[in-house]
């Protein structure tokens, strides 16, 4: 049973069912079909006790971006499983040494975080580095999360979704936890395809180049189609200066 990490009321879209009930983020993949790693080759998947944690992204060799939430609410060291569509039978296994936040404490905005892996990726057809530059209307997300509030899946799912203007969202969020849509963010989502849990920290891309980072929504069931993803436009100073160091 898949459970959206809650965070307050709404859902980070970690795949929380280690941490219990209430947990606050959630994410996975609905309404998707599954998919080739050589279609995706920069999609990791992040491992907390030999379980499906988060989704990522390979940023360079050295670094994978994931949600902030998928850091701050881990209590177990983590793994990177990358070149496989299987997230627990990956093409190579990565140590995670140390972890780069975008704030001090856990944050319902801002949610962005960088992995440092011991062993760096070595590119091939399953493995590359996500280029990074928001700029279109429609997305792909992909991940192993739930695809209808279930638990996670074994194959990666990809989906399409449409970035949504911030009216529109906030106008449908304006009421619950999530609020408004804040500098930073946008969301994207249509009517049976979003993220849900276990997505957390994975990518959307546009036209080929990472726009976001999957962090919160407050469900995954058709009514609740829209997903809030972190803006990679707004923290791309911050992830390059990052990972170039
Ligand atoms: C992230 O880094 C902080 C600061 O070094 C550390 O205390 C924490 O354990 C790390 N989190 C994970 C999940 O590795």
């Amino acid at each position: 049973m898949g459970i959206f990490l809650l965070f307050i009321t709404f859902v980070f879209q970690l795949n929380a069912y280690v941490l219990g009930d209430d947990p606050p983020f959630e994410t996975n993949i609905v309404g998707g079909q599954i998919a080739d790693i050589e279609d995706y080759p920069y999609q990791v998947a992040v491992i907390q006790d030999e379980r499906l944690w988060c989704g990522g992204s390979i940023a360079n060799p050295n670094y994978v971006l994931t949600a902030g939430h998928c850091v701050f609410m881990a209590i177990m060291p983590l793994f990177v499983h990358a070149g496989s569509r299987y997230w627990y039978n990956p093409g190579s296994v990565h140590e995670v040494d140390f972890n780069i936040t975008y704030t001090t404490e856990i944050s319902t905005t801002d949610d962005v975080a960088l992995l440092h892996v011991v062993e760096p990726f070595v590119y091939d057809a399953t493995h590359q580095a996500i280029p990074k530059l928001k700029n279109g209307l429609m997305g792909v997300v992909t991940g192993w999360g739930s695809s209808h509030d279930q638990g996670p899946q074994d194959e990666l799912f990809a989906v399409k979704v449409p970035i949504i203007k911030p009216e529109i969202c906030n106008r449908i969020f304006k009421d619950t936890l999530i609020g408004e849509i804040h500098l930073g963010e946008f969301c994207a989502g249509s009517y049976g395809k979003s993220s849900c849990q276990g997505d957390s920290g994975g990518p959307l891309v546009v036209r080929g180049r990472q726009a976001g980072i999957v962090s919160k929504g407050l469900g995954c069931s058709n009514a609740q189609y829209l997903t809030v993803y972190a803006d990679i436009t707004y923290f791309y100073e911050w992830i390059t200066s990052h990972i170039s160091e």
